[in-house]
């Protein structure tokens, strides 16, 4: 969704600006703007459209040492050149670039317009702006200060002014920003990904902070101005990470990263030979777990699909009643949570506007709560009681890949965790956790032989209608498929565990219709060997995911693709990967934008 980018130091600012907004595209915007501050003047350039059509704009001419940038996506007004940020105050000299939302800007602006201030755009934005103005008497932070007492919702800001024109003042509340500390200059992003080409040494922002940042320094205190101590921490990512590195595209690349993205998440956890797990993040809290009573798991999207392998994971080795709650639901349906509820969220950012939220009731209800998260930093890696990172590397793709698998994983270790410290035997955690140990390699021996998904993905991509089934412990990976190809591809699909099929949506299937059946060894194949009949029966064309050495398959679907053996808990980790795969070829071939699907942001900071 939106990104923010600020510089102050010795270097022409105009340039990493640019690089900046560049790095913060894949986010997600449909707007871009910056504002200098150079010669008692701020200068606001700023378009609707791509950052190539605002670059033609710019004037890299003028002298420039500070300055802020920002990629807008559209909640406040249509994406047009008026409403993109930065937005200037009534007298032009001090500009505002946000992300998050004003809930009372409705209040705000109609005092201002009394007072005779005339907007300019519909944006919420505008507001903080104008009353920035309202307010500055010489001192930018003081104004900021005295804004930010008005204002309700959730914001990261970033802040010039022409009289200050060494000055980025910065503050945050519920949307994150990070300041990068470089010799003799700073640089303001709402994302390491745009820090990491130029240090990876930073301050991450707390909640209800304000950030005053000259070439030299700067100075953190809270909204009502008590001195915060800076702790400045190295981001553990590379800008290797962050780059394609030869791939067409970076879902491809997060694709095939993910034997080593897995390695890296497993590296130090596990102890095969003992059959233990060891979760450094857990260790405080390791008896409110071993003792929960239940475990409510929540996230939205891919996330929550892992959530659902979790829940079933929890289940099975931790014998622990585990619910998956999306996180929009959880928050709005005044939630149970008893003494011994442990509530666990899961995301990839760590910035899902839903899932914090979810946190924040869990929080306010008085359950433990933990995080499941990739991005460390993020505010629910710093807002959660405990949890385990997934190590899995930065996720640039919209669409997500390494994530799901490393969420899995994750709720894998902790599942086994829990479970060995409860009623799981040494012998059953240890066969569980050489199968993970295996998992890396596995994935790599597919990926050598990925063709199987490009030949199902040339065959179907031009079908608008797909179905995906599966049972079990692959029924969260019939939901993720399906939501693989109609986030990139825009093909209609369906996830459904396989028996509900019979219960309406078997009306769907006709002639040639692509369904995708996980159909590997287990205990439920029988069932689905049914189920794949059933759709044969109707004229159905069955794609399955079946396991190694299974020659019964081949003899009832059309295409089968094959996935090494594992244990049926572990099995998401090696099903998934075929259906991202064919995710992605589908919407190669369709023509679509993989990195950048339409109307989708990387990271949904808004509601
Ligand atoms: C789909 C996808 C989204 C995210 C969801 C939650 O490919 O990436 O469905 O999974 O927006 O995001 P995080 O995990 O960042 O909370």
């Amino acid at each position: 969704m939106c990104g923010i980018i600020g510089y102050v130091g010795t270097r022409p600012a105009l340039p990493i600006l640019i690089e900046g907004l560049r790095r913060l595209e894949y986010r997600g915007y449909d707007s871009a703007g910056i504002a200098l501050a150079q010669g008692g003047k701020v200068e606001v350039t700023k378009s609707a459209g791509r950052i190539s059509v605002l670059e033609q704009r710019l004037d890299f001419a003028l002298p420039q040492a500070t300055g802020i940038g920002h990629t807008r996506w559209a909640t406040h007004g249509a994406p047009t050149d008026l409403n993109a940020h930065p937005h200037l105050d009534a007298s032009g000299k001090i500009a505002v670039i946000h992300n998050g939302i004003i809930e009372n800007d409705r209040a705000l602006r109609t005092y201002l317009e009394r007072q005779g201030v005339q907007f300019k755009s519909e944006t919420d934005t505008e507001v903080i702006a104008q009353l920035v103005g309202h307010f500055y008497a010489g001192d930018l932070e003081k104004a900021v200060r005295q804004a930010l007492h008005e204002v309700s919702g959730t914001f990261g800001i970033a802040v010039v002014c022409a009289d200050e024109p060494d000055v980025v003042v910065a503050a945050r509340q519920g949307s994150p920003l990070i300041i990068g500390v470089g010799q003799h200059e700073h640089i303001l992003a709402s994302d390491a990904a745009a820090i990491l080409a130029h240090t990876s040494q930073v301050v991450y922002m707390g909640d209800g902070q304000i950030a005053r940042i000259t070439r030299d320094d700067f100075r953190l205190t809270t909204l009502d101005a008590i001195p915060v101590a800076k702790e400045v921490e190295e981001i553990e990512w590379s800008l290797e990470e962050i780059e394609l590195g030869g791939h067409e595209h970076f879902m491809h690349k997060e694709i095939f990263e993910q034997p080593d993205a897995l390695a890296n998440c497993l590296r130090g956890r596990i102890d095969v030979r003992e059959g233990m797990v060891h979760l450094g993040g857990l260790v405080d809290c390791a008896r409110e777990l071993v003792r929960a009573k239940r475990i409510i798991l929540t996230a939205c999207g891919t996330a929550w699909h892992a959530a659902l392998v979790g829940e079933y994971l929890f289940e099975e080795l931790a014998r622990i009643p585990t619910e998956t709650e999306y996180a929009s639901e959880f928050r709005y349906r005044n939630p149970i949570i008893d003494d011994g509820t442990i509530v666990m969220a899961v995301s990839q950012s760590g910035e899902t506007a839903d899932t914090i939220a979810a946190l924040t009731e869990a929080k306010q209800r008085g359950a433990l709560t933990l995080g499941v998260v990739n991005t460390v930093g993020s505010t629910l890696a710093r807002g959660t009681d405990a949890g385990v990172f997934l190590h899995v590397g930065p996720e640039i793709g919209v669409a997500s890949t390494k994530a799901f698998t490393g969420q899995v994983a994750v709720l894998s270790l902790i599942a086994c965790y829990v479970g060995r410290r409860r009623h799981l035997s040494t012998a059953a955690a240890a066969q569980f956790i050489s199968a993970l140990a295996e998992i890396p390699a596995q994935i790599r021996s597919m990926l050598e032989q990925a063709d199987d998904a490009k030949t199902v993905a040339e065959r179907y991509a031009g079908l608008d209608n797909w179905l995906y089934l599966g049972r079990g412990y692959n029924y969260p990976v019939a939901l993720e498929g399906a939501l693989k190809l109609k986030e990139i591809s825009y093909i209609h699909a369906e996830g459904l565990p396989a028996a509900e099929m019979k219960h309406g949506p078997i009306a769907l299937i006709t002639e040639g219709m692509p369904v995708v059946v996980i159909a590997t060894s287990g205990s439920q194949y029988d069932k689905i060997m049914n189920n794949i009949s059933e759709v044969r029966a109707r004229g159905g064309s069955v794609i399955a995911i079946a396991t190694e050495g299974d020659r019964e398959i081949k003899k009832i679907a059309e295409h089968v693709i094959f996935v090494p053996d594992t244990v049926e808990p572990l099995q998401p980790l090696l099903t998934s990967v075929p259906l991202q795969l064919i995710a992605y070829h589908a919407a190669v071939i369709r023509g679509c934008n993989v990195d950048k699907p339409r109307n989708l942001a990387k990271s949904v900071t808004v509601e």
